[in-house]
């Protein structure tokens, strides 16, 4: 099977890598350092053919946000918005202020237009990701808000209600997104507030998302991470080095129109609380069955080692297969899903506790797909069988249709508007 194939040929380069740095065994963490060394100098192009932040190799923080546009607002404050946006993400993730940084500005009299918190720090990685939510095409009152209604991708609306989603008011939709990772939470999180900043007046934060270590690899160059549950994230996941799985599987091709989102990919964000208490009582027999693969090494139940693939049908002791029925690698798999696979970027999260103790702890998943019915089919096989919904619980949900890259002396979703 090709997929297997291809997962055992980066395996072959992933340890090809790491013998060529001279490591042994327990390579893994000293690789993880070399990562995180070369880490803060680390700047990626804003401006190309797609938009950085989505195979880019995935940072260690996010900081995610979901804004809506004033109700005033016009279609020249929504495109003078994005130019706008689109010449302060170039500065950022380069590493530069926002305009001249302090007294330099040429003004006492005028707040600075940098607010100067990652004043000296490196570019670290940062990426800025644009998206652009259904209801940005939505016609308010009868009227086209932006004149947009006749160019919304048919594909853009509310992801459907799935079994056991207990949504919380507050944490879904948007008119626009913005998805800042970086491996500096100061720097994330500087980018998020002056970005803001900028769109004053014209659009405000609806809800937003703090994540404080990747779920998942994005490159072969990486180590994979773990979630809060311990367990190995990302392993199967879409990696930069496949372009052929990336261009099935990421990127909108031209003939699934609409012509302004040819190079994009749909954005679908989801807040999921992991009862971790719970889980921390359970015994380690039923966390591996869960999931289908064994907690230290992130191997298959089936056997191998980590991206050995798994093969479901095979069974052990009074029949019953080594991989559950109800595993989340099993349901989550291509196999059950009609070829379905997303590229996973998500974050940890702990925000805070509750009045009983509990953390507000989980997993804020972040996938980009070629089309939302790629996540909706998992989600849907997710949903109603997974022995992992014992232990989370969806609260927040949101689609956004994520047009490609900008170029330069353009701006984000230029096409849209021609
Ligand atoms: C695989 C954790 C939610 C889709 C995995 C793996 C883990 C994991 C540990 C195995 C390692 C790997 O291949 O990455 C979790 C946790 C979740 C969660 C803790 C919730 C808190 C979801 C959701 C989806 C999803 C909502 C999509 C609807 C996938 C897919 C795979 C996977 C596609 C790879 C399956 C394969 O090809 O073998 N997940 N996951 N996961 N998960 Fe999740």
């Amino acid at each position: 099977e090709p997929r297997g194939l291809s997962r055992r040929g980066l395996l072959g380069l992933a340890g090809a890598g790491v013998a060529g740095l001279g490591l042994g065994v327990g390579g893994d963490r000293a690789v993880q350092a070399a990562v995180a060394v070369a880490s803060p100098a680390a700047a990626y192009p804003f401006y190309g053919a797609h938009q950085a932040g989505i195979v880019t190799p995935a940072q260690d923080r996010l900081h995610f946000a979901a804004f809506d546009l004033a109700p005033d607002a016009t279609r020249a404050d929504l495109i003078s918005l994005l130019r706008d946006w689109t010449a302060a993400a170039a500065s950022l993730t380069a590493g530069a202020a926002i305009g001249e940084f302090g007294a330099a500005s040429g003004s006492y009299d005028a707040p600075p237009e940098d607010t100067g918190e990652a004043q000296g720090l490196p570019a670290s990685g940062l990426t800025i990701t644009f998206g652009f939510g259904p209801t940005l095409f939505e016609t308010a009152a009868g009227a086209d808000r932006f004149g947009l209604a006749s160019r919304r991708p048919p594909l853009l609306v509310d992801l459907p209600h799935f079994p056991g989603d207990l949504l919380e008011e507050g944490r879904n939709g948007g008119d626009l997104c913005i998805q800042a990772c970086a491996d500096d939470p100061q720097v994330a999180v500087h980018a998020i507030r002056n970005l803001s900043r900028i769109a004053f007046g014209r659009a405000s934060l609806r809800w937003s998302q703090l994540g404080f270590g990747r779920t998942s690899s994005t490159s072969i160059s990486q180590a994979t991470p773990r979630n809060l549950f311990g367990f190995k994230d990302g392993t199967a996941n879409i990696k930069a080095e496949e372009p052929a799985v990336v261009d099935e599987q990421v990127w909108v091709p031209a003939a699934d129109g609409p012509a302004w989102l040819a190079g994009g990919s749909y954005l679908v964000a989801r807040r999921i609380r992991m009862t971790i208490e719970a889980w921390d009582r359970t015994i380690l027999r039923e966390q591996e069955a869960v999931f289908g693969r064994t907690k230290g090494e992130g191997a298959p139940l089936s056997g191998g080692t980590e991206f050995t693939e798994p093969d479901f049908s095979l069974a052990g002791r009074g029949d019953a297969p080594l991989i559950d029925a109800a595993a989340h690698v099993r349901l989550a798999h291509p196999q059950q899903n009609g070829g379905a696979r997303m590229l996973r970027r998500g974050y940890n999260f702990v925000d805070g506790n509750d009045a009983l103790g509990r953390l507000d702890a989980g997993l804020f998943f972040i996938s980009f797909q070629r089309s939302p019915e790629q996540f909706s089919r998992v989600q849907l096989s997710l949903a109603r069988h997974d022995a992992l919904n014992e232990y989370t619980r969806h609260v927040g949900s949101a689609l956004f249709a994520v047009p490609p890259g900008a170029r330069r002396g353009s701006h984000i979703g230029a096409a849209l508007f021609a």
